[in-house]
């Protein structure tokens, strides 16, 4: 048997196999494909405070190794999700990441003394500070360097659970901005948001989705994911990080782990093959027999350099 327990500071996950948020669903959605019991983890689609319509259709559309979107955080809000949906997760025992992001500081404070009332159904927060579909409310300003370090430092006031900061590739020196969100009370970081690009109808001469531009996300995005993840660890090997960006397959997380990620989020694959999670987390048990690997500490930033030390 492989030993796939992932520890990450106080939190104990059974393998390292999560899903990237809004790919999945908001409770149990994927339930005739996916055992959500043997997942990691699930992370849950953004939450926010008050409830949100999102963008008008077409919110999605389909490119090269890839899809965009621009949903615009469509959610219930805070209180159905406390309602409804934590209920669910603590009564079948699912390891439960509520990710969330506000419109202000302020709501991004009240969500995290909300939440941790209810700390003993959560296993962690992963801040949405990356959202690159949202217009109105200030959820874009958050690209501001200083906004999310303000911002990381309101929730750590507010809460004892362990956070995640989701950024965003586009923030510029990423190895900064990690560094300035642990600085701020993070203590851990999501890797990577979608980046956002843009796709035309050349018929209608529209863009092909509502927003015009969108998140691009899936196997184009993975090298620059993997680049991400690796260079981070290299640098940070003590900061957990959540990987996401395309990964498909039970050889896409291989390369993640080896590269140090901690956990590795299954996002647009979902959309594809909505067993990925169940066939990525046999695929990498299995990986681990071949390779005679007993544990997954021994694969996890195992990468080899061309270049001696
Ligand atoms: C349709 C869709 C909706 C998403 N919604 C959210 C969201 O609500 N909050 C968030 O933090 N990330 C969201 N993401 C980003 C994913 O969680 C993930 O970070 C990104 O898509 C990269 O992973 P992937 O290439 O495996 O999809 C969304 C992605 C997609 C494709």
């Amino acid at each position: 048997m492989v030993d796939l327990t992932t520890k990450i500071g106080p939190l104990r996950f059974k393998n390292p196999v999560t899903v990237a948020s809004g790919t999945f669903g908001v409770k149990d959605e994927l339930k005739d494909f996916v055992d959500y019991q043997k997942l990691g983890a699930v992370i849950t689609k953004t939450i926010t405070l008050h409830p949100r319509p999102g963008n008008p259709m077409p919110r999605i559309c389909e490119t090269p190794a890839g899809m965009l979107n621009a949903i615009g955080l469509q959610n219930k809000g805070l209180f159905e999700f406390v309602e409804n949906k934590i209920p669910y997760f603590r009564k079948n025992r699912i390891p439960l990441i509520v990710n969330i992001a506000g419109e202000s500081t302020a709501d991004f404070s009240r969500m995290a003394r909300a939440l941790d009332y209810h700390r003993k159904s959560i296993t962690a927060l992963e801040l949405n500070l990356s959202c690159p579909n949202v217009e109105a409310g200030g959820v874009r300003a958050i690209r501001e360097k200083k906004l999310i370090a303000k911002t990381i430092r309101a929730v750590r006031k507010n809460t004892r659970l362990f956070l995640f900061a989701k950024l965003s590739p586009e923030l510029g020196d990423v190895l900064e901005s990690v560094r300035e969100a642990v600085r701020a009370g993070a203590n851990g970081v999501s890797l990577i948001n979608t980046v956002r690009g843009m796709a035309i109808d050349i018929r209608s001469r529209r863009p092909r989705i509502w927003a015009g531009t969108g998140g691009l996300s899936g196997p184009a995005l993975r090298p620059i994911a993997l680049r991400y993840v690796y260079e981070v660890k290299q640098a940070m090997p003590q900061v957990p990080v959540i990987a996401s960006g395309g990964i498909t397959t039970w050889e896409d997380a291989v390369e993640f782990l080896i590269a140090g990620a901690d956990l590795v989020a299954v996002g647009t694959a979902n959309f594809v093959n909505p067993r990925a999670t169940m066939d990525i987390l046999s695929g990498v048990r299995v990986f681990c027999q071949k390779e005679k690997i007993k544990s997954i500490r021994e694969l996890r930033g195992s990468l080899v350099s061309y270049r001696r030390s």
